[in-house]
């Protein structure tokens, strides 16, 4: 990258993040991310980013229909529909936003009687006992406060021998080198954060110990990760956009909590640059993929 494509680029980054802290008062409650476009189009933008690591080993080929459970605003979603363009998806999600949302962005499927879309809480699902041959969730146990209680719920709508692929956070898994204090204390305060919110960012860990108490059998859980150095230069700088477009999407509620400041924000900002444009940076991170069978 040129000097001033870089500079450019910092720039825009700065930007965003003085845009977000202005538009701080406008958020709501309760989930780190938020409902509004800008998040929505994050998750569709991030479902495709990650999509080789996410959907690596995940195969519903044999499956007539699954359930996804915490879909969102349908983003990995569109990714099953394409990759298994016969398989039924019934999604289902707590909020009407992300519901509307997927609604409208799954139009078609839907409309070819192929997806759902249900606005209803995880705990208690309103579908049959054995409805689904296989299940699917990502990016979603992190933010429920008794993860073994809806995985039971889940197994229960799910046939016998029935496949589950689960994707979860590890956020302990983070680290870059150089170091970056502002990055290390506005990613302690995210986490927190997150557990005080009755979520739990390093759930990726405990997923075997998860699916085991639900009572799924064969339990098998891989550490996928993203070590990126000098030899990734260009994917290292695309990665590390994608990271401060994640860690920005928590800053409205993290500073409406008062959990950082407002400077804290571009400090951490501005850090993540700098390992953009340092040809020697390192950024590792990582994430458990588990699957299991009823
Ligand atoms: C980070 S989003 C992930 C969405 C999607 N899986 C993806 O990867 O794009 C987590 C979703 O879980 C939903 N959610 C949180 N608690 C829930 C619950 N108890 N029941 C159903 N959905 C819930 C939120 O509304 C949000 O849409």
């Amino acid at each position: 990258m040129t000097a001033t494509k870089s500079q450019k680029r910092s720039r825009v980054a700065k930007e965003i993040a003085v845009k977000v802290i202005k538009k701080m008062s406008h958020k709501q409650d309760g989930y780190l991310h938020g409902y509004t476009a800008t998040e929505h189009n994050r998750l569709y933008h991030q479902a495709r980013f990650l999509e080789d690591h996410v959907f690596a080993g995940v195969d519903f080929s044999g499956c007539k229909n699954i359930i996804e459970i915490g879909s969102g605003v349908g983003a990995q979603t569109e990714i099953l529909h394409n990759r298994f363009p016969k398989l039924k998806i019934a999604c289902i999600d707590s909020s009407r936003e992300q519901v509307t949302k997927a609604r409208a962005q799954l139009a078609g499927p839907i409309g070819k009687g192929l997806v759902s879309v249900t606005q209803t809480d995880a705990r208690s699902l309103p579908f049959q006992k054995g409805s689904f041959e296989g299940a699917f969730i990502t990016w979603f146990l992190e933010h429920v406060s008794n993860p073994v209680g809806i995985l039971k719920e889940t197994k229960r709508v799910m046939a016998i021998n029935a496949v589950i692929h689960i994707n979860e956070v590890f956020n302990h898994s983070f680290f870059t080198d150089p170091f970056g204090p502002a990055t290390q204390e506005y990613w302690n305060a995210f986490n927190e954060h997150q557990s005080s919110l009755k979520g739990d960012p390093f759930v990726g860990a405990k997923l075997g110990n998860y699916l085991q108490k639900a009572g799924f059998k064969d339990i098998s859980t891989n550490f996928s990760y993203w070590l990126l150095d000098s030899r990734h230069p260009k994917f290292r700088a695309e990665f590390l956009s994608y990271w401060i477009d994640l860690l920005l999407s928590g800053s409205a509620e993290l500073v409406k909590s008062k959990k950082v400041s407002k400077k804290l924000v571009l400090k951490m900002t501005a850090e993540l640059n700098s390992l953009r444009k340092n040809p020697d940076s390192v950024f590792f991170l990582g994430f458990v993929k588990a699957v299991a069978y009823v």
